[in-house]
């Protein structure tokens, strides 16, 4: 294991800009690989989990290629076009991957071996299984929810009606990508609204959703058969990346930093919202739209923070940054009250369970109850001095080390491989602007 020490910075400065944001790389190469003619993708997020993606897409008989750092090339099959892999599709750490797959394959008459690493081996994959069985989907030989599986695809989808269970944009992605092969309409609907990138890049590639907020939530009925058309992508920068640099410079006294081209879509800017209400000096300059998404430049200035009460109701756009404003909270004011986190059980790791023994391995009083996670905040008087268990938890490890950066002793982190999932440069990004941090073995 790769173990890392945060000790104390000084101030944080710079411009700088994060890779580009993963589920839009995601999907990219997803919607490339089921479009007719060529997507042309520049800022993709090279990390293990895209990459992943972009594996599993050639697999599937789509021709990928990279002809400069970012820039991909994918010719795609058109829907219902891809074709049966001769070997088993390995997803690593990457969940989105394997829900929004698991719903491709099912508008498809193939079967595939799903499989993944130890994390993703122990995640539910029944949320997807569920309304992709009604759809078609058969999974021979097996009454598990995890992978390792077989999934056999349908010849003939069937177009469902289905309301989430569970607020999830994977959940909904996968009915959506089955019902792109299924005749007449899939109709999915979310009483909390999650990510739309799904929606917007279906539309972009020339499929046809009507989409209609309700007082139960959103509705989102696609119309099967689509000729989805490749088109170029410019992958905008990842927010949820950009959150451990901007929790990074709200701590470190003195701190001003920019962070250039960063998607600001509202179904994932919770944790900015929460920033302000937490008296954070954050603002947001040059707004402006790429590939159909809004970006901006986000200038992050030290502030005093205080403690907040974050509802339940903000937590689909906010779900991945959790952790990080967990250690955020720990250098606030007074106590921070984040609800409504039942989801984070079933992500890379137990993320509240994580968190929660984080913070007290740093001397932080946290402690959950439920769905709710408190911290005490201890203002710039943060112990630091633990040792933190990853779980194999890209994002622990990230918040971990950012909240090392402030403490009075150093933080190590027990394993910073994961982060190569999501964000292989935050070592190099954050050095760059003054962060200090050591390998320890
Ligand atoms: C993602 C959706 C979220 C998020 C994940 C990426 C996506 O998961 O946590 O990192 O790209 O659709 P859920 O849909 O399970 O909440």
């Amino acid at each position: 294991m790769k173990q890392f020490t945060a000790a104390r910075s000084g101030p944080l400065s710079g411009k700088t800009s994060v890779p580009g944001d993963k589920s839009i790389s995601h999907r990219a190469l997803m919607f490339g690989a089921l479009s007719i003619g060529e997507t042309r993708i520049t800022g993709l997020l090279e990390a293990t989990d895209v990459l992943a993606t972009a594996r599993i897409v050639a697999q599937l008989g789509a021709n990928v290629s990279r002809s400069d750092e970012g820039e991909w090339i994918v010719a795609g099959r058109g829907v219902g076009g891809l074709c049966k892999p001769d070997e088993p599709l390995d997803f690593g750490n990457s969940g989105t991957s394997a829900r929004l797959m698991a719903g491709i394959i099912t508008g498809h008459d193939i079967e595939a071996v799903f499989q993944g690493d130890e994390s993703l081996s122990r995640r539910p994959m029944g949320r997807v299984l569920t309304p992709l069985k009604q759809m078609g989907l058969s999974i021979p030989d097996s009454h598990r929810d995890t992978l390792p599986l077989t999934l056999r695809g349908a010849a003939q989808p069937i177009p469902i009606s289905y309301k989430l269970p569970v607020p999830s944009a994977q959940v909904k992605s996968a009915v959506l990508l089955a019902g792109l092969s299924s005749p007449g309409d899939t109709t999915v609907i979310e009483p909390e609204i999650t990510r739309d990138h799904t929606e917007k890049m279906l539309q972009y590639f020339g499929a046809r959703l009507d989409i209609v907020d309700g007082e139960n939530g959103r509705s989102i009925t696609l119309k099967g058969h689509p000729i989805l058309q490749g088109k170029p992508i410019n992958v905008p920068g990842d927010p949820s990346s950009s959150a451990f640099l901007t929790a990074a410079a709200l701590i470190c006294p003195g701190s001003d930093i920019t962070i250039e081209n960063v998607l600001v879509n509202p179904t994932r800017t919770g944790f900015y919202q929460t920033l302000e209400e937490m008296g954070a000096n954050v603002t947001f300059e040059n707004h402006h739209e790429q590939g159909g998404e809004p970006v901006c430049d986000i200038r992050v200035q030290y502030s005093k923070l205080k403690g907040v009460t974050v509802p339940p109701e903000r937590a689909p756009s906010m779900i991945d940054e959790y952790p990080i404003l967990a250690a955020l909270a720990a250098y606030a004011e007074g106590q921070t009250v984040m609800q409504g986190l039942a989801e984070l059980r079933v992500k890379e790791s137990d993320r509240l369970a994580a968190t929660e023994t984080a913070l007290a391995a740093c001397g932080v009083d946290a402690h959950s109850e439920d769905d709710t996670l408190i911290v005490r905040g201890l203002a710039e008087n943060v112990p630091g001095g633990g040792v933190i268990a990853t779980e194999m938890d890209h994002r622990i490890a990230m918040s971990f080390l950012v909240l090392g950066l402030q403490a009075q002793e150093p933080v190590i982190v027990d394993d910073i491989s994961m982060i190569e999932t999501s964000f292989p440069s935050f070592f190099t990004l954050m050095e760059s602007l003054g962060a200090r941090f050591k390998a320890t073995s």
